[in-house]
């Protein structure tokens, strides 16, 4: 029987506990600020189910939004500003930015202990160093919470990863990779991506191009853990990389969308600004 990888049941159950938590706090509640430069309509929904997500746990929540054509001293500055207020335990730079700003330079603005994406250099240097105090990505998180929960195997795994960005790739093979598993990082480069797909016994899908591989591409058994959102059809359907109902004949295991890696990537942004508004706190 193919096991569904539910991330709506699992996210719930982490962010009652997180209502919780706050419940019990003695001190002011923790507060997220999120920044959000242009008008870009997915972003614009991205941010509003986090802050919606934190309403939910009776976390504050700010949005700062800049005009598409702020610049960089001025999203700099308003960083700078996060970062000394005391009452803010969590920045988060919602991506993609507009072009012509420098993308790396702000993200490493933000001070360590308010890096609820994880994203900064000194977390991504961590993770690479195998250090347990990273803070890890959302999403990245969120799949290995996923994969704990659902008791999938990960030592000694074959993993294969189709997606290379700074948010997803490249951290959650790192993340793998030091618990264990044998990783191959694909791109848009890789040569005969299916022999990496057909190796595998857990492949993590984050293209963006629905039906990337099909269930003739996998070995039986796998888990597919996919991150995509994709809208297809005249009715724009949200749908993954895979096709879910044809993957789901083969695979040991997966994960459907919407319902799976997505609500675990804003549950996790939750359990990270409790651990940066302890940080915070000390
Ligand atoms: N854009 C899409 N996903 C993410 C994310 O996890 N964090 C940020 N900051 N931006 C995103």
């Amino acid at each position: 029987m193919t096991k569904i990888l539910d991330g709506k049941i699992l996210a719930q159950k982490i962010k009652l506990e997180i209502k919780q938590q706050v419940a019990n706090l003695t001190k002011r509640k923790p507060k997220l600020a999120v920044i959000i430069i242009g008008d870009d309509l997915a972003s614009q929904m991205y941010v509003h189910t986090k802050i919606k997500a934190c309403q939910t746990c009776d976390i504050d929540g700010q949005v700062i939004a800049l005009d598409k054509s702020a610049n960089q001293t001025e999203v700099i500055s308003h960083i700078e500003r996060l970062n000394n207020d005391s009452t803010i335990d969590g920045i988060l730079v919602q991506l993609p930015l507009p072009k012509h700003l420098d993308m790396l330079t702000i993200i490493n603005t933000i001070t360590i202990d308010k890096d609820v994406d994880g994203l900064t250099n000194i977390n991504a240097g961590r993770l690479l160093q195998g250090d347990k105090q990273t803070m890890l990505p959302c999403t990245v998180k969120g799949i290995l919470e996923l994969l704990t929960y659902y008791k999938i195997l990960i030592k000694g795994q074959n993993v294969t990863i189709i997606n290379d960005s700074n948010i997803v790739g490249k951290p959650l093979g790192l993340l793998l990779n030091n618990m264990g598993a044998t990783v191959s990082v694909a791109h848009k480069l890789t040569k005969d991506l299916f022999a990496y797909t057909k190796n595998a016994d857990i492949i993590c899908t984050a293209t963006g191009v629905h039906n990337i591989i099909n269930n003739k591409q996998v070995k039986p058994g796998v888990t597919i853990i996919d991150i995509a959102i994709n809208y297809t059809g005249p009715n724009k359907k949200l749908v993954g990389d895979v096709n879910f109902m044809e993957m789901a004949k083969v695979a040991g295991a997966i994960t459907p969308v919407p319902g799976g890696v997505g609500p675990m990537t804003i549950a996790i942004l939750l359990t990270n600004l409790m651990t940066c508004y302890e940080l915070n706190n000390k």
